[in-house]
């Protein structure tokens, strides 16, 4: 069946201004309903991410017995959520859906390898084609019983839960939803996991595990857990803006000639900092103000104004930093001076599209010049962009970034399949109209 074709049309605005609350961080919302889940106690997570790939977690979690329900209409989402416990999620009576969130299929193959039950997880057919024997392969060392499709490559993922024992594993990639799927399993397991990372990706796992009482330590690259011996204990926090959803707005706010934004309450989480890093290294006006930390999550408000860019060179350990950023790093460097390069980044070829030739294949039909690498690109910046015809290829970080582009384009960008900005940033079309009025 042909899916639905939402347009959006973007024309360039004289002035850019204004003052914007960002969504929940969408990696923190998956992970604080997720352990709130298995905690004894009610928490309340305000300010949890509306964007539709944490409500697949949520409808999992359900699935999986857990009460959870929206507080009735508030200024920011409120969810309640009724923690079931160390030993109370339930074999769920049908297969699980994660539609379009690897977070939520990642995160849950680890937990529900450990659940003494049977249950099937699949996706829309975006996750069903991203890598799965990442996940599956360190989980099978653990004792699990997970298997999948393309010889344990791909979803739907069966698993038969099974007492599991903690491993040492170093990961081949540095993936966060990797690394915290073991760690879900490993809470369940017998004897310590302990996973050591090629560079730092986001570690917020590890912030809320700590914070809930698990046995966790950090040391340099590697993470070190021991089973639980009780139930986590519920935490109740306000969940700060999400930093990937206000990366449009950082790269919005420098490339267009006349602006001043600021951004409230954004986190601001050294794993996920380096949009701030690399703006900054391209000339941007960003200043960071009022930093403070909720339940051990760093935040603060940030100011971006019009600036002239330069083009950059990125890769190596940042890249984790900044990888649901690129998409818009790549608009910043069409408009910059000079040559961007981003190398390191092979990852994006498995995201919700293959980002390296979505990325290049869309701005290069506004008028931009792009080399393709294999783990990356070359963008040759300084040319003007020029509104036409784009896709989305039905992926949310595409379908922002070209709203950015098409911002500071020549003309009208029309923007087909515009409802992907949905799975993160449902708001995100209404937030750009307010700042352009
Ligand atoms: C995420 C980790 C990253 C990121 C994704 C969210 C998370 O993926 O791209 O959008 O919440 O753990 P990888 O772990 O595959 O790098």
């Amino acid at each position: 069946m042909a899916k639905r074709n939402i347009v959006k049309v973007i024309k360039s605005c004289s002035r850019l201004e204004g003052e914007l609350i960002l969504p929940g961080d969408k990696s923190i919302s998956h992970r604080a309903v997720i352990l709130n889940s298995l905690a004894s106690g009610e928490a309340e997570i305000v300010n949890f991410a509306p964007g539709k790939d944490c409500w697949s977690t949520v409808s999992c979690l359900k699935a999986l017995g857990v009460g959870i329900r929206k507080k009735p209409p508030q200024d920011y989402p409120i969810l309640l959520v009724s923690g079931v416990g160390k030993n109370g999620l339930k074999e769920p009576a049908n297969v699980l859906n994660a539609e379009n969130s690897g977070t939520t299929m990642r995160l849950l193959g680890g937990l529900l390898s450990s659940q003494p039950f049977l249950s099937i997880i699949t996706g829309d057919s975006s996750l069903r084609s991203r890598p799965m024997g990442r996940l599956i392969q360190p989980l099978r060392s653990m004792g699990a019983e997970v298997y999948g499709r393309g010889k344990d490559s791909f979803a739907p993922l069966v698993i038969r839960g099974e007492k599991l024992h903690g491993i040492e594993f170093s990961l081949p990639v540095p993936s966060a939803q990797i690394k915290s799927a073991i760690l879900l399993a490993g809470l369940f397991a017998h004897g310590r996991t302990v996973v050591h990372q090629p560079v730092p990706s986001r570690d917020h796992t590890e912030k809320l595990l700590k914070y809930m009482g698990a046995e966790l330590e950090v040391d340099g690259n590697s993470v070190s857990l021991s089973p639980l011996t009780s139930s986590l204990a519920s935490i109740s926090f306000p969940v700060p803006g999400d930093i990937s959803s206000g990366a449009y707005f950082l790269v919005g706010g420098a490339l267009h000639p006349d602006a001043r934004i600021i951004i409230k309450n954004c986190g601001i989480n050294p794993t996920r900092t380096g949009i701030t890093d690399v703006l900054l290294a391209m000339g941007a006006k960003l200043k960071i103000k009022h930093e403070r930390v909720e339940a051990g999550e760093p935040l603060a408000d940030i100011v971006v104004e019009s600036s002239e860019l330069r083009g950059v060179e990125i890769g190596g350990s940042i890249i984790p930093r900044l990888i649901d950023e690129i998409p818009v790093i790549a608009v910043a460097g069409c408009a910059a001076r000079g040559k961007t390069v981003i190398r390191d980044a092979a990852e994006l070829r498995v995201k919700e599209s293959d980002r390296i030739a979505t990325v290049s294949k869309e701005l290069s039909r506004l008028g931009a010049r792009i080399e393709l690498l294999p783990d990356g690109m070359v963008i040759h910046g300084g040319k003007s962009l020029v509104g036409r015809e784009v896709d989305t290829h039905f992926d949310h970080r595409l379908a922002m970034s070209l709203a950015i582009a098409g911002l500071v384009a020549k003309g009208r960008t029309i923007i087909n399949h515009a409802q992907a900005a949905q799975m993160s940033y449902p708001a995100f079309w209404q937030d750009l109209q307010n700042l352009t009025a």
